[in-house]
């Protein structure tokens, strides 16, 4: 019997999709009719993005699953017309942008780059940085993209500390959870790197309180989403010295106005929601393992929880 799968999402991805998409498809041999536009009532398959212009999946009435395109869903978890399940995206491409992009940024502030690409009294200031096993960092955030980070910094040598929701193990990395377990994290880092979810538990996570956990001098690093901390209580952290540099890649607006002091203040780095991509060949091979399952019959990979909200 043929599958009916309706790509929904933001303009221009279909001419991206359609040709991975097809092909993942036909790997595992799926039968599918696959479009951008489709009778509702007859679409057993919906890959999505939150931007999509389809905001009510009540007439889907055979809808078997909904894939999401993005691995936050905190546009999409609380559509009160959404009742089947919704599955977030993991791509082994996404995961490995983020390992790239946290470590970059990780390596820039503990290396103190910054001073020799732009030095223009040609100062020949001789400090070398610690190593990278004197430079504690804390992950908040130990999902598919937190751990992958926090291990590829082990590898360098960072000590490295995991804060997550639930008491977690690890073989390498000493896990924390809880409030009493975020202060002792925020406490004992120099770069804190905060890849979690928006939901409602985690929202302004980092507040003035938290913040002034954090050590005098140290860094933040935040490519989990805008909302996860409070603007005003960072840029006052940061006026007074006590943090050293934000780096900042999901703001609560996007694109983030134009007017918005975190593009002019002198200890923030601004970048544009670039962190990680999911990349189309293999999130369409991921997306379309979920399709395989739910046809046969197996369990859906990466399912989101509607009550905790990711
Ligand atoms: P996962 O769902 O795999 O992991 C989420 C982690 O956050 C888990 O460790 C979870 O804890 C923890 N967590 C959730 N709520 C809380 C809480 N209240 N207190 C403490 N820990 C909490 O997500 P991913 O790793 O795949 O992605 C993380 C986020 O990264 C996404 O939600 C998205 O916002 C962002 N992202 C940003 C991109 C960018 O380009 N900037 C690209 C892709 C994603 P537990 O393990 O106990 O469940
Ligand atoms: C995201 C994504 O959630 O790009 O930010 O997947």
């Amino acid at each position: 019997m043929t599958t009916t799968i309706l790509f929904a999402a933001n303009a221009g991805l279909w001419q991206t999709y359609r040709t991975p998409l097809g092909q993942a498809l036909a790997e595992p041999g799926i039968d599918a009719h696959l479009s951008d536009a489709a009778d509702p009532a007859a679409v057993d398959f919906i890959v999505y993005a939150p931007l999509s212009p389809l905001q009510d999946f009540a007439p889907f009435t055979r809808l078997r699953a909904v894939l999401s395109l993005w691995a936050g869903v905190e546009r999409v978890v609380g559509n009160p017309t959404l009742t089947v399940p919704l599955c977030r995206m993991v791509d082994p491409a996404l995961t490995e942008g983020m390992v790239e992009w946290v470590t970059g940024h990780v390596l820039r502030h503990h290396l103190g780059m910054d001073r020799h690409i732009r030095n223009p009294s040609r100062e020949w200031d001789h400090t070398c940085p610690p190593l990278a096993r004197e430079r504690p960092v804390a992950m908040l955030g130990m999902g598919a993209l937190g751990t992958a980070c926090a291990e590829a910094l082990v590898r360098l040598n960072f000590p490295v500390t995991g804060w997550s929701r639930t008491p977690r193990a690890h073989a390498a990395i000493p896990m924390l959870h809880g409030e009493a377990g975020l202060e002792q994290a925020l406490r004992s880092a120099s770069i804190v790197v905060t890849l979690l979810p928006r939901t409602p538990d985690t929202e302004n996570l980092l507040d003035a309180r938290r913040l002034a956990w954090m050590r005098i001098g140290s860094v933040i690093l935040n490519p989990g989403r805008g909302a996860l901390i409070d603007d005003a209580a960072l840029i006052a952290a940061l006026d007074a010295g006590r943090i050293a540099h934000a780096t900042l890649d999901v703001f609560r607006t996007e694109p983030l106005p134009i007017d918005h002091p975190f593009w002019v203040h002198r200890c923030v780095t601004v970048t544009p929601h670039v962190a990680a991509a999911t990349r189309a060949p293999s999130a369409s091979r991921a997306i379309v393992e979920n399709i395989r399952r739910a046809i046969a019959g197996e369990p859906l990979l990466h399912l989101v929880d509607r009550a905790r909200g990711y």
